[in-house]
């Protein structure tokens, strides 16, 4: 597990953009932390390193956002999925040609692949989070230990 605190924003956008400028097609990337923790800003920073020139929001009336980019980026939040075990074809994400992103992967434990890049984001004041980076897969890791802020 690598740990990370950034003091702002533009710094936890600069630590996941190095993190979307290695990613391969199916990585899966799990986020998970309070609402204002700082997901989707991540997933901001990680399409950056994908070259994705549209601006990433939440998708919040659609469970997935699909985004062009030097490979495809899935952008899914699957808060309204909580206790539902609804599959909404997961592994069709997890196996096509970009990359997954699963903001409140928690709710979706029994879905996700063993392989994945497993992010939790803490608050520890209105600027601060403590983001901890495990990962699990040998691709991964080696990821995992280029990233610096
Ligand atoms: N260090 C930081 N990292 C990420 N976001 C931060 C940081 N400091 C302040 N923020 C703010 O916290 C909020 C995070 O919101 P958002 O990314 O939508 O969270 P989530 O998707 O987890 O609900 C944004 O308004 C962002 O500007
Ligand atoms: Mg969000």
């Amino acid at each position: 597990m690598y740990k990370f605190t950034t003091i702002n924003e533009n710094e936890t956008q600069r630590l996941a953009k190095q993190i979307g400028e290695k990613l391969m097609p199916n990585d899966v990337l799990t986020l998970d932390g309070d609402l204002g923790a700082g997901k989707t800003t991540f997933t901001k920073g990680l399409a950056e390193g994908l070259a994705v020139k549209r601006t990433v929001n939440s998708p919040t009336y659609t469970i997935v956002k699909e985004y062009k980019g030097r490979i495809p980026l899935y952008h899914m939040d699957v808060y309204r999925l909580e206790d539902s075990e609804e599959d909404i074809g997961f592994d069709d994400y997890f196996n096509g040609e970009g990359v997954t992103v699963i903001e409140w992967s928690q709710y979706i434990l029994e879905f996700l692949p063993e392989e994945r890049l497993q992010i939790n984001i803490e608050k520890i004041d209105e600027e601060r989070r403590e983001i901890k980076v495990t990962p699990h897969s040998d691709h991964l890791n080696e990821l995992c230990k280029e990233l610096k802020l």
